[in-house]
Order: structure tokens, then sequence, then C-alpha cells
């Protein structure tokens, strides 16, 4: 029980076994298994087996959802119509994942829909971890036939404000297989990322990926220049995409177990993260010791500090409108 709601896990199916299993802690999918190429079924995404270590505040947002606002606010404070608004610093002296308490500890209500689908909602009050208006918010989670998890996001408002929001999985395709994911092959359609300072702040200019360990134009192992990369991998992708449609941002192939990760997704940028912060000390699921680079993730989301850069894609929501964000996850096998 957490402020007298009882913690349950949900478990969705597809017609061909594809299992997922979301808890209303934080919206957080605790499993995905989805088949090798040998039609084996295993657990992709790295979670924990009791919710103690989901609440522990060492976790590092497995398999949740991130809002307000994925990624960083730089100096925790920004600007709607001339009202400066200061947020919870908890990233130095920022704010990350929407601040300490932020959508990825929150409860949330979750209405089953059918085998296949279910909806998480979450109201966020005016001042959550200082953000303007009351954020409505809706995620319909479907599995699809083709062994897909569409997320379609809304959320309104009764004030301007900032919204971002995007899921944080980390992902391992080897099913555990291998420690470390520094052997999948990724793609990302982008030809720039934004560039960022040593505190990860966007500066608001674009670093094009030609000649650079960012260029996963093509498919590339991501340990292949990982070491170039101060830190590891880390930064918001500019997908080369000119409108809001749902398309093709990135593709990741493990060979130890043919599988194959595709997402689509309606939103500008796509921040790669390859596990840099896990150090071994976090015991997942079946003991396993979550090393650096044990899992990757792939955040769809608008640019990190956009509410301070009036020339990133807007990110402000007023009253009258509605947020919309589409997110697939397509495993396949090859
Ligand atoms: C961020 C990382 C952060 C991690 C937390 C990622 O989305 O980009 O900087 O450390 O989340 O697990």
């Amino acid at each position: 029980m957490i402020n007298n709601t009882e913690i349950l896990e949900y478990t969705l199916k597809n017609q061909l076994g594809m299992v997922v299993k979301v808890i209303n802690y934080g919206g957080t999918i605790t499993e995905i298994s989805v088949p090798d190429r040998k039609g084996k079924l295993g657990n992709v995404i790295l979670g924990f087996d009791s919710l103690e270590d989901y609440r522990d505040e060492n976790n590092p947002y497995l398999g949740c959802f991130i809002g307000r606002y994925a990624n960083r606010i730089g100096s925790a404070s920004f600007k709607i119509d001339g009202h400066e608004y200061h947020l919870t610093q908890n990233n130095n002296g920022s704010t990350l994942h929407g601040g300490n308490e932020g959508f990825h500890r929150k409860i949330w209500t979750v209405e089953i829909l059918s085998d296949s689908s279910l909806m998480l909602r979450y109201d966020s009050p005016h001042g959550d971890e200082g953000f303007p208006g009351i954020l409505t918010t809706q995620i319909l989670m479907t599995l699809g036939s083709d062994n897909s998890i569409r997320m379609d996001y809304q959320a309104t408002t009764d004030a301007p404000t900032p919204v971002n929001l995007t899921n944080h999985i980390y992902f391992n395709l080897s099913h555990g297989y291998s420690p470390t994911i520094l052997e999948h092959k990724l793609t990302i359609a982008a030809d720039s990322i934004t560039t960022v300072d040593d505190l990860l702040i966007p500066t608001g200019d674009y670093t094009p990926v030609t000649n650079t360990p960012f260029d996963f134009t093509k498919p590339k192992n991501i340990g292949l220049e990982l070491q170039q990369v101060s830190g590891g991998y880390d930064h918001n992708f500019v997908l080369n995409k000119k409108s809001n449609e749902l398309l093709l941002a990135a593709t990741v192939a493990d060979p130890t177990s043919g599988r194959k990760l595709e997402l689509f997704t309606t939103e500008p940028g796509l921040q790669f993260y390859s596990g840099n912060f896990l150090d071994g000390s976090l015991t997942g699921k079946s003991r396993t010791a979550y090393v650096k680079h044990s899992g990757f993730c792939l955040e769809p989301q608008h640019f990190p500090d956009s509410p301070n850069k009036p020339h990133f894609p807007n990110t402000i929501l007023k009253p009258g409108e509605t947020y919309r964000q589409t997110s697939v996850f397509r495993f396949s096998v090859e």
C-alpha cells in the first residue's frame, strides 16, 4: 500500500504470446517478454523483483513514465509570459525528469480495456514540483498483433505549462545472455544532436553527427565508439523529420538472440542513453547485477531545456489545447 492505494501488477498479452506487465506505481513497465529467433519468449527489459526496489531513491527510472518534463530544464527555472517559475532542483541545480517526485513516483489509475490494452491516468496538481496548472494526463497502452506496444499520450492543462512526457524503459534484447548492450547494433534516423554543456544542458546549437561517434545513420555497434564519448551516450538526437507524423526513429538489433526493436514516434527528438550510471550496485530481476551499459534507453521526447530555448520546438501547452505524443516499440526477429 502507498497512500492507501494497493500497488497492483497488470498483465497484457497479444495473440502471439507477447507479455507486458505494468504496475500502477509510476506506470512502470516491469516486463516485456517477446520471442527470440528460435521462438523462445524472454524478458527484454531491466526491472526489479520488489516494489521496495522500484521505490528506492537509487532507482534510475527503470521502466517508468516520465513527467511533467522528460530530461533536463536548466537552472530549474523558466519563464512564461514574463513570470518566472522555479522547479525542484534534483540534478546539479537543474530539474531532471520532472523533479524528485515526478510522474515516475506517482500512483496512476489503471483501467483495463481489454486483454491487450489499458489506460493509465494521473492528474498533476497546480504547483507539482513547481510546475503551473493542473495537468490532466492519460496514456493508452496497446499491444499490437505485430508484437508492438503502442503508447498514446494525451494531456490538458488549465494554465500554460511545459509538457514533455516519455517512457524510460531500459532494454537488453539478449534477455540477459549478454551482460551489456555494447554489441547491440543501433540505427538512429538523425543527422544531428543538440549540443550540450558539461551538465548535459543544451547550449542551443546543433552538432552534425557526420564523422563523430554520434553517427548512427547506418547500423553500428553501440560499443564501437562509445569510449570516445565522455561519460557515454546520453544525448538528444534531432530526428530527421519535418512533421509530427509517426515515423521510424531508431532500430536496434541483438545478434545473439536475433531480436530486433524498432521505435516509431511522433516526437522530434530521441534521447539515447547507454546506461552509463549503472555501476553494478543495483540487483535486478533474477539476481542480476546491473553493471555499466547493462541496458539502453530510447526516450522519444521534445528537446531538453526547450522552455529556455525559444528556437526549439515548442513544449508549452495552453488551456484549450491537447498535448499528444505517440510512440510504438515493435519487436521482431532476424
Ligand atoms: C538521462 C540521464 C540520466 C538517466 C537516469 C536519462 O534519461 O538522460 O542523464 O542519468 O536518465 O537514469
